[in-house]
């Protein structure tokens, strides 16, 4: 058993192993979709429970199809979470949940920590997708697949990842993931967008695009989070575009063969230039996004085989 664990609450604290089993499972899992079949026996029979707080498109309907595809029932709550107590919120959903047997919970928060709360209070396989300013596990797996795939590794890469780092979750799962896995992560941003905790991390950091960007490997940009933003921490968009925007002039700083990523949704005009998104050589947006359900049905698969051994 590669990966021990009965939920997927965050890649901090993940061992290099149970990383790369998950990897190697949706590596299998990849394939099986390009081949157009599906495993519709291997969750037969179980439920798969969407439970989103917060706004999502590429990662409700990937654990949606990942569910389906493995042949799970899925379900997809969403919970408007403007006019409510949210700690009550969530401990009466989990109560209802309990009563409803479900096997697996894909939980969307923004408050950090809400899915570990929820583990603690479920007898379902809780599953991270994405908790406030915390992580997002399984955005930073399918980066990790999209970055194995194509540079064949990702040990000794050097990886930038460049913007809005500190209300970021999945910066932080990334910095985890990748400094796990051997890669070299710098952090590139103004200083007002760099968490305070990136040198006790262990990663360079950058106030300059040109050099943060040099030699790099992979260039992977974020969105500004304006929603987890204190107001007045960037002047304006046309000003951060022109500091911070990917265009192709910054990203010849790079390496020639970098791949440039983002984990959507893409703010065209303000952290990344068009003709770099939709660069059909440089650009892995897309590809993200198909990795994204090789990676759930990995998640997904695991977790359920972790249940089936305790249940023994
Ligand atoms: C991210 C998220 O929600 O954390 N999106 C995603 O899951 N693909 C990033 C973002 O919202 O900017």
């Amino acid at each position: 058993m590669y990966y021990p664990h009965r939920h997927l609450l965050a890649i901090e604290g993940l061992h290099p192993p149970e990383i790369t089993h998950l990897l190697d499972l949706a590596e299998s899992y990849v394939l099986l979709n390009r081949s157009g079949k599906t495993q519709r026996d291997l969750l037969r029979g179980r439920t798969l429970i969407n439970l989103f707080f917060e706004d999502s498109t590429r990662t409700r309907t990937s654990f949606e199809l990942a569910g389906k595809r493995l042949g799970a029932d899925v379900l997809n709550m969403s919970v408007a979470t403007s006019s409510v107590n949210k700690g009550e919120t969530l401990l009466d959903t989990a109560a209802t949940l309990n009563a409803m047997n479900c096997d697996l919970l894909a939980v969307r928060h923004d408050q950090s920590g809400a899915p570990n709360l929820l583990a603690q209070k479920v007898g379902a396989a809780v599953i991270n997708a994405g908790d406030g300013t915390h992580e997002h596990p399984t955005q930073a797996l399918l980066d990790a697949l999209t970055i194995r795939r194509r540079k064949g590794r990702l040990e000794g890469l050097t990886v930038a990842i460049c913007g809005d780092i500190a209300h970021s979750r999945v910066a932080r799962s990334n910095i985890h993931l990748l400094t796990t896995l051997g890669s070299r992560v710098r952090v590139v941003g103004p200083p007002t967008l760099i968490p305070a905790e990136a040198e006790r991390l262990g990663i360079a950091v950058f106030h300059d695009m040109r050099a943060g960007l040099a030699d790099a490997d992979i260039v992977m940009m974020l969105r500004l989070q304006r929603e987890r933003m204190a107001k007045g921490l960037v002047p304006s968009e046309r000003e951060y575009f022109h500091f911070f925007g990917l265009d192709q002039e910054k990203l010849a700083h790079a390496k020639p063969d970098a791949l440039v990523m983002h984990p959507g949704p893409m703010n065209r005009g303000v952290e990344i230039d068009s003709a770099v998104a939709d660069d059909p050589v440089r650009s892995v947006i897309k590809e993200q996004v198909e990795m994204g359900v090789a990676v759930r049905m990995a998640v997904l698969d695991t977790l359920a085989r972790v249940q089936r051994r305790n249940a023994l």
